[in-house]
């Protein structure tokens, strides 16, 4: 057999009204519509080598825990039947940024590896039929397939237009430690929060302000609507029937500190947190001696990416 290999990369990407609670569960459909910034710098890069065996395997050196591996190759065994496909992988993936600590990885894990298993494949299916595939490995995966602002919305995930289509990015990692729960879990569990009847409603009508103060290039408008949303995430993990949250001393810390910055200022970053402890930061482009600023500062006792 000859051996051959395939490479592929994908972009993480950052929600600003978040994808949490699903529909369909086997289709990860969502509750509600979620909008996100793809984040260029943050990236992984899957490798896919045709091997003679009977299963499909991890190359040695990963940085997946063992469930995220399962749930990896359980995904490219979901893609090889999609393509009717009867050989086997080793897979090897690597992010330039740490992995399983809320940066979003399995977004760009999911596209690189649904991406360069189209390529193995020798497939040409367009890049809304990728999307939709890979959404069903890890639903946020489907908006790393488009630059800038992207809405996903049921089964329909596109880039849309907006104002300040150049945001810097800067996140703030003050814990690389893997998350106990997954964003899976995480899924599961907010169901059986009181808030969470309500959850997208609220989420819906935060898309449709958020929109709005975008097109209106009201910035401190959107800043707020992105710290809401955030925390209302979060409260629906800290209000569950098992309660459990990302959110550490030193999240608290960085968030006050950009709070503070903005109450002096009104102006700022806007700030988000995915499902995990770090702290994200996008600046518009007329911010950028700010964004250094606060990357010196915060870098002082954290690693900034
Ligand atoms: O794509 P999943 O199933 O790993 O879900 C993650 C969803 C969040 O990252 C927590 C929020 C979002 O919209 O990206």
């Amino acid at each position: 057999m000859t051996v051959t290999a395939w490479q592929a990369s994908a972009p993480s990407n950052i929600a600003l009204i978040k994808y949490m609670g699903k529909v369909d569960a086997t289709r990860n459909l969502p509750s509600n519509a979620s909008l996100s910034f793809t984040l260029d710098q943050l990236k992984t890069t899957v490798a896919l080598t045709n091997i003679t065996a009977t299963a499909d395997r991890w190359h040695e050196s990963n940085s997946f825990s063992a469930t995220e591996q399962q749930r990896f190759i359980q995904h490219l065994q979901f893609l090889k039947q999609e393509f009717q496909y009867d050989g086997y992988f080793e897979i090897t993936s690597a992010n330039n940024f740490p992995a399983g600590c809320g940066l979003a990885s399995s977004a760009s894990s999911f596209a690189a590896l649904t991406r360069c298993a189209c390529q193995a494949f020798g497939s040409n299916i367009s890049i809304e039929e990728m999307a939709a595939l890979s959404r069903q490995g890890s639903g946020s995966s489907c908006r790393s397939f488009f630059p800038g602002w992207v809405l996903w919305q049921d089964e329909t995930v596109k880039p849309i237009t907006l104002p300040y289509n150049q945001l810097l990015h800067h996140v703030i990692v003050v814990s690389r430690e893997k998350k106990a729960i997954s964003s899976g879990l995480a899924h599961r569990h907010v169901q059986s929060s009181a808030l969470y009847a309500t959850r997208a409603e609220r989420a819906e009508q935060r898309l449709t302000l958020l929109l709005e103060s975008l097109q209106a290039q009201d910035w401190k408008k959107s800043y707020t609507l992105v710290w809401q949303e955030f925390w209302d995430m979060h409260a629906l993990f800290e209000t569950c029937d098992m309660p459990f949250g990302y959110i550490l001393p030193d999240s608290l810390w960085v968030l006050q500190k950009v709070r503070e910055y903005w109450d002096i200022h009104q102006d700022g970053p806007l700030v988000t947190m995915d499902a995990g402890p770090n702290v994200h930061l996008l600046f518009r482009d007329d911010q950028v001696a700010l964004a250094n600023e606060l990357k010196q500062f915060f870098a002082e006792k954290y690693l900034v990416l």
